[in-house]
């Protein structure tokens, strides 16, 4: 069995930072036991180097857009130690004794829960994410053929799009932008949809997205999925109206990861490239307009705080696009994760960016839901 025990890292004193004495589950047949510890694997991790020229330009753009937040926000990305992960479980997996050895290491459920059993047709199937109020990590779990894995380790802020989705029984969804599966994965732990057709262009991530449904999914569910291999762009002509709800959780600028950029001359080539991303995002968002039936929802989302990737996206939208009308998230959602989630202080009528906060999920993720009127 795990032990509970929780360490610090040398080196990361200064900071409350705690690291889950790093056990590795040999989980079959659902049964957890602790095989081995990992702390000194953990210390002897080399630590990333920040790249200087994005620091710098992110100090600018940030500061200028998030003023004060940028500042908690700035301290969380430059300590990657500090990011929290949430563990969501598989319903379809065996999850014997999993949620008492995630109790036992001081894990809480993200969501308020009603019991699984007492769920009905119209009632959401509760999704189960654990959380940690410390930033500690239990490890991800191996393929092994015919055996469905228990959890996924995520930035629990990528579940509001899933959430914002709120998908029903029964219904046809679109996951435009899907690889490597993350969020297909939490949609099918909200609901049992009558297609998911998980969409990627890029052929190395589509093959990681296949893999990561196979290792989730049961065989009796395979049929409702799609996985296509096409640029999103085209599937709003090639399938007008054909879905009830559409996820286009958009590739952008990935504030975390750009701020490990190897060396400055990729992290200019990337900077660059910031610029040409909106144009992309709107296009992606218009397909999915497209592809949704009238009254049917988009969810748009990205991982970076840019305001030109996020807000100023779905405002030239809805300028160009007839027939389109904003929602807000709904608030009962926003109340329910606001003890775990950092909102941005920006009018959130554009959508809902949750920002990095130390003793919270990493973030970012921005969030905006939209409604085809016709
Ligand atoms: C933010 S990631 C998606 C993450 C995924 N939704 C998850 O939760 O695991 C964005 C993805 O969009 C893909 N992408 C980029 N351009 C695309 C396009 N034109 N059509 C479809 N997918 C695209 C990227 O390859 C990348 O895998």
């Amino acid at each position: 069995m795990f032990s509970a025990k929780l360490c610090c890292i040398k080196g990361f004193s200064s900071s409350p930072l705690l690291l889950l004495k790093r056990a590795l589950l040999s989980l079959s047949h659902g049964q957890c036991t602790v095989t081995n510890t990992f702390e000194a694997q953990c210390k002897s991790k080399p630590q990333k180097q920040v790249c200087k020229t994005v620091l710098k330009h992110f100090d600018a753009q940030y500061s200028e857009e998030l003023g004060e937040q940028w500042r908690n926000a700035r301290d969380v990305l430059l300590n990657p130690l500090s990011w929290q992960y949430g563990v969501l479980l598989n319903r379809f997996s065996d999850l014997t004794n999993l949620k008492q050895c995630l109790s036992d290491l001081g894990y809480m459920n993200l969501l308020p829960q009603t019991h699984p059993e007492s769920c009905s047709q119209t009632t959401p199937i509760p999704l189960q994410c654990f959380i940690h109020r410390d930033p500690v990590r239990i490890p991800t779990q191996s393929h092994h053929p015919g055996w469905l894995k228990q959890y996924y380790l995520l930035n629990a802020g990528s579940l509001l799009p899933v959430l914002s989705l709120n998908v029903k029984e029964g219904e046809r969804v679109l996951d435009l932008c899907a690889a490597p599966g993350g969020k297909s994965l939490a949609v099918l732990q909200t609901a049992t949809p009558g297609l998911l057709q998980c969409n990627e262009v890029d052929q190395h991530r589509h093959d990681w997205l296949l893999k990561t449904l196979e290792s989730y999914v049961p065989p009796s569910l395979r049929h409702l999925l799609s996985v296509t291999h096409l640029d999103g762009r085209s599937i709003g002509k090639m399938r007008p109206g054909a879905y009830d709800k559409v996820l286009v959780d958009a590739p952008c600028s990935n504030d975390r990861s750009w701020l490990y950029t190897p060396d400055t001359h990729q992290g200019e080539m990337w900077l660059k490239e910031r610029t040409q991303l909106p144009l992309l995002q709107k296009e992606l968002l218009c397909s999915a307009l497209a592809a949704v039936r009238p009254g049917g929802v988009v969810v748009y989302s990205t991982c970076t705080m840019s305001r030109a990737e996020n807000q100023s996206v779905v405002e030239a939208v809805l300028a160009s696009y007839q027939g389109v009308e904003l929602l807000e998230l709904e608030p009962h959602l926003i109340d329910s994760l606001s003890d775990h989630f950092c909102f941005a202080h920006f009018h959130p009528s554009v959508g809902q960016l949750v920002i990095p906060q130390k003793g919270q999920t990493w973030g970012p993720m921005y969030v905006s839901r939209l409604r085809r009127i016709y």
